[in-house]
């Protein structure tokens, strides 16, 4: 069969981490029979230079074309310190969630048994860790009202829910939590602020529908204490946009593992794919960058966007493998011989291929 991927590379160290899992799945292609064909379009800064659009209109259509979209990171350190630029790579972003009705971000965090000594907590904290967040990501206080007074000496952004945009992303965390261990914690500051209490309402609506479920609520500067505390606890995570944002960074790090953490964002129309990091400047053309976060993006592609299961199994036992192996890049290389981005690539696509290392 054929899978047409839209290939946004994006800035930074974007386009060679994407490079190296475009090898991964074409080895995925031909050890399985399919047949996946990767269109690139620009996005972000990139995008910025060649059209002065971060997102550009070509762009959105290829996305809307294709069966799902593999991302890799946008940001330039030459918008960051300018709060008065009037076109940001940021916007790219958010349009392109907002065009593509990407209402859900979904990040899985389990720590890599290899890498647990690099957590910044206690290993038996965080060994047996498994949660998913699941962040609303196209409402909320991104895309509230928001303005600037007359005299430009104040400024306000509004954090604006309706019920159908808590239920739907609700339904899905729901859902997610029944194919998990059926516990679902709600994130907000209902002892606060109004939009919270509004998703506490809709939560509360819905419970009835998922008896199987276990549900609890916690606010969200408690729940920012209890990731650290105790992380094994949680299961599936949901909450609004800008306290996901936040949540979902912190959580990633107790991991140790940056550079290896996937992200979905799933919605009404194509999937985007990419891994949680940044686009890191200073790494970029470099060929330093640990590409696993985004070839285990590519496994969620397979997994959530194209619904080939067995594929994103053989991706992740692959990463698992090149792990064991000591294939791996300089921010987690022991001591030992660190491996460039495009040799750690090279080296999963072949075991992929083989399934034996080589
Ligand atoms: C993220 C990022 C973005 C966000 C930025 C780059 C606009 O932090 O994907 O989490 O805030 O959503
Ligand atoms: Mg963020």
């Amino acid at each position: 069969m054929t899978y047409n991927i839209a290939t946004l590379p994006g800035d930074g160290i974007g386009p060679e981490v994407v490079e190296q899992a475009v090898k991964v799945l074409k080895a995925i292609g031909e050890k399985y029979g399919h047949n996946f064909v990767f269109t690139y379009a620009p996005v972000g800064a990139t995008a910025i230079d060649q059209t002065g659009e971060p997102y550009p209109a070509d762009t959105h259509k290829l996305c809307m074309n294709s069966d799902a979209v593999l991302f890799g990171a946008i940001g330039d350190p030459k918008y960051d310190n300018d709060p008065k630029a009037k076109v940001r790579p940021e916007q790219g972003l958010l349009k392109m969630r907002k065009d593509l009705g990407l209402y859900s971000n979904i990040r899985p965090i389990s720590p890599f048994k290899s890498l647990l000594h690099r957590s910044p907590l206690r290993q038996d904290l965080v060994d047996g860790a498994d949660f998913v967040v699941i962040r609303e990501l196209t409402g909320g206080i991104y895309f509230g009202q928001k303005g600037r007074s007359e005299d430009g000496n104040a400024a306000f952004d509004t954090m604006y829910y309706t019920k159908d945009e808590v239920r739907r992303i609700v339904t899905l965390a729901f859902d997610y939590a029944r194919k998990r261990r059926n516990k679902l914690t709600v994130v907000d500051k209902a002892n606060v602020i109004a939009s919270s209490r509004l998703w506490r309402e809709t939560v509360q609506e819905m419970v009835g529908d998922y008896p199987d479920v276990a549900v609890d609520y916690l606010f969200v500067d408690n729940a920012a204490m209890q990731i650290i505390q105790w992380p094994k606890q949680f299961d599936v995570i949901v909450t609004g946009n800008m306290f996901g944002d936040i949540l979902s960074d912190e959580a990633s790090v107790i991991t140790g593992s940056l550079g290896l953490l996937p992200s979905a964002s799933i919605g009404t129309h194509t999937g985007v794919f990419e891994p949680v990091h940044g686009s890191y400047p200073q790494a970029a053309g470099k060929n330093i960058a640990n590409p696993l976060g985004t070839i285990l993006s590519a496994a969620l592609l397979l997994e959530l966007g194209l619904n080939l299961v067995e594929e994103a199994k053989a991706v992740r036992e692959a990463v698992d493998a090149s792990l064991s192996a000591g294939v791996v890049t300089e921010d987690i290389s022991e001591g030992e011989k660190a491996y460039s981005t495009s040799e750690v690539g090279d080296w999963l696509a072949k075991q992929v291929l083989s399934g034996v290392a080589v």
